[in-house]
This record gives C-alpha cells, structure tokens and sequence, in this order.
C-alpha cells in the first residue's frame, strides 16, 4: 500500500506507537498530517523493550478504541502487527545502538533502548516511510532513532513533535492510567519543578546547587528519584558548571510503583 502512495506520488509519514492512544500520540499524527500526505500509524506492544518484570502483560491495550482515535484524527491508515509477524520464532536479530543509548534510560532499563531500535529498524523496513515523527517526551528515545538512522543510511527523515501535557502540566502518557487519585494529584509536581530548574538554569545558575534543590523539592513531593541530570541537547554528554549553550534537563522518578519521565528544553539566556 505504502509503494502504491508513493508512486503516486505520496509523501508518507509513519507515526510509531504502542498504542494506549492519547491526545500526545494524536499530535504526533497531526504534525504528520501537516508533513505528509499519507499518514500511517503503527500500534505494537514491542515486547523486545519490556524487562521481565516490566508491565508489558499489563500494557493498556484496545485496540479497537486505537483505531476510533486514528479515525478521528485522519490518519491513513493503522498497522497492527501480531507479535508473530515481528518476531517469527526463529527471529535472532538485535539492532544496538551505543554511545547516546549507554546513559540515562539506558542504565536503568538495560535492554530497552535496543529493543527499540529493533522494532523501530524493522517497521522502518517494513513500512518505508519519507518521514518518521518521534515525540520529545522520550528525549532520549528521539536521539537514539536519529543515531540509528544516520549510521544505517536510513532514507528516513526524523521529524520531533514537542510534549503533549495535562492542563496541570503532566507529561501525557499511556502509563499514566497506572497512577491512583492520591499519585495522580502530586504527578504535575514533577514539571513544575523542572520548568522551575529550567528557569533557574537558563540564566546562569550553578548546575549543582540547582540540581541539589530541585532534588530536594521532589523527594519532598514523595517522588522516589531515578535520576535528574543536566545534558547537552544533541549528545546528551554531561554539562558541567552552568548551562551555557543548548542543555536537556531530563529526569525518571518513581511515584509508588509507577515510573514517570520528563524533560525541558535549557536554553541560556544568551541564546534565547
Ligand atoms: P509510545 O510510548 O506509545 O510512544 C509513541 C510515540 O508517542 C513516541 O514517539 C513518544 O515520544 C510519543 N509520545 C508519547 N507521549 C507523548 C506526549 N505526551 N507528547 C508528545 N509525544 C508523545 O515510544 C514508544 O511508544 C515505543 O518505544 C516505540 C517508538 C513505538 C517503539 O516500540
């Protein structure tokens, strides 16, 4: 179907997801709308990216509710894999990453950047898109795909769609469905103090002493802290002293058993 498009002429876009669709997921396909004129969107559960005693049996999955939201928003079409068709039993290949994918993420949840790029290399292949839109929310994620797709000559442009959140600010997420009222009434916290972190950054404050404080703030929050780092915004590298060109300020908490991330942009008031 995808070849057909573009031999007519179709610019193509593919919006990779696992579904557990939401208005974030919905603007990635919107930006891809504005870029493309055929937009596919893939909904599989990788579960290549899950560890073992990770939530990939308890994934919120619906599909059928997946397809009304896509009709909704105008996307072409939806690719629905069964997990046979991605991985047939005899599948024993790994796509890997390094350097950018060895920190962060990366650290805490050892096997998930390459099961990523695994299943991102392959619906690549499969799909054949012009362009493929990645949300910042999973900052990282975003600068790993593009390392993958300039190391293997992927004809694919990546396209990155800024974070969807909540009226209270909370990062939308499928997993935020995992949170209780009491977890889901602190989760915003979360961005307020990075944005606050962010503002203090941006102009010129010390990298320790802000990260000190906005630790403190969080664990007072009752968020248990995965990490909270300051990094450059292209190689994700340590930024030491104080942020003086384009910086990430990424963090993964814990809020009871559910882990959230989020980042914000640090852009130095010089630069701005
Ligand atoms: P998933 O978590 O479903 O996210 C799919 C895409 O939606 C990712 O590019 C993610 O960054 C983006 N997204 C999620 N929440 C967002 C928000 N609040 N605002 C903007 N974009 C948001 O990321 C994955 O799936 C998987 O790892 C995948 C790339 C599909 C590979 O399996």
């Amino acid at each position: 179907m995808v070849q057909q498009w573009r031999r007519r002429g179709h610019r193509v876009a593919l919006v990779p997801t696992m579904g557990g669709l939401h208005d974030g997921h919905l603007s990635l396909v919107r930006l891809a709308k504005l870029q493309a004129s055929r937009v596919v969107v893939s909904v599989f559960v990788n579960p290549t990216q899950f560890a073992p005693h990770e939530d990939y049996d308890h994934y919120p999955r619906n599909e059928e509710r997946d397809w009304h939201k896509l009709l909704a928003a105008q996307a072409d079409a939806m690719y629905a894999p069964d997990v046979h068709d991605i991985y047939p039993h005899d599948f024993a290949t790994r796509v890997e990453v390094a350097g950018v994918a060895q920190t962060l993420e990366g650290i805490s949840r050892p096997h998930f950047f390459s099961g990523v790029t695994t299943v991102v290399a392959k619906l690549f292949l499969q799909c054949l898109p012009d362009i493929a839109i990645f949300g910042e929310k999973d900052y990282q994620q975003l600068l790993v795909i593009k390392r993958l797709v300039q190391d293997l000559d992927f004809p694919i442009t990546i396209v990155p769609a800024p974070i969807m959140r909540e009226a209270d600010g909370l990062a939308m997420s499928s997993r935020n469905v995992y949170l209780d009222a009491d977890e889901r009434a602190i989760a915003p916290q979360l961005h307020a103090v990075l944005s606050d972190m962010a503002a203090d950054l941006a102009s010129g404050r010390a990298i320790d002493e802000t990260i000190r404080q906005g630790w403190a703030r969080l664990e007072k929050a009752s968020f248990r802290i995965d990490y909270l780092e300051v990094r450059d915004s292209e190689t994700l590298m340590p930024v030491e002293g104080s942020v003086q060109t384009p910086a990430r300020l990424l963090a993964a908490v814990f809020l009871g058993r559910v882990r959230l991330i989020d980042n914000v942009a640090v852009v130095p008031a010089a630069e701005s």
